[in-house]
């Protein structure tokens, strides 16, 4: 069976969601020495977005995450795909997500980073699913709270299909 796509955010609202997000950001890491980890695959557009959003000196470091392989439900089993090769001691970590649905991932990276003696630890997600949250994780910044309904488009996939859609999408 074919299937369907059905509209959820278009790129504008993204856009104006991301612009609010990059303001607070700016705001509240003035003076701090911002590292930015964008987890791939999923966040690689959103999180391209939201640094341009971002008016201040800051670096970026890419992080793997492989979690749901190539099904729509989490396997509960977190893998690193790449790892972060720099130190974080002392930095100012914000980590740039695409999605939290059960919090699994996030509770992983959580852990993994506060590892590395940071002087600060922070989440910025796209998307929340609060209907599905089965770990609960601090979420410091959110895009959109969603319902349970699997999205994809603007970087997230399904089988690794739909992350170039210029907006969000439901699968149907
Ligand atoms: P969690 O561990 O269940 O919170 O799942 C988080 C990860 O699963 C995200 O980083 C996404 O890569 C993926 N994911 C969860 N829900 C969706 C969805 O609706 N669409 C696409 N990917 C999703
Ligand atoms: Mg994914």
């Amino acid at each position: 069976m074919k299937q369907k796509l059905k509209t959820l955010l278009s790129k504008e609202k993204i856009q104006k969601r991301i612009a609010v997000l990059g303001k607070q950001i700016t705001s509240d890491y003035k003076g701090k020495d911002l590292v930015i980890v964008c987890v791939l695959k999923g966040a690689f557009m959103f999180c391209a977005d939201l640094i341009r959003a971002i008016d201040l000196p800051l670096t970026v470091e890419f992080f793997g995450v492989q979690s749901y392989g190539d099904n729509t439900h989490s396997s509960g089993i977190v893998k690193t795909t790449l790892d972060v090769d720099i130190s974080l001691e002392g930095k100012d970590v914000l980590i740039v997500e695409d999605i939290v649905d059960t919090g699994l991932t996030v509770d992983y990276l959580l852990k993994h980073f506060l590892s590395r003696n940071p002087r600060s630890l922070k989440l910025c997600t796209l998307l929340l699913k609060p209907d599905c949250i089965q770990q609960e994780v601090q979420v410091d910044y959110c895009g959109f709270k969603i319902g349970k309904k699997f999205v994809v488009g603007y970087g997230l996939d399904a089988a690794q299909l739909y992350r170039n859609l210029k907006g969000l999408s439901v699968l149907t």
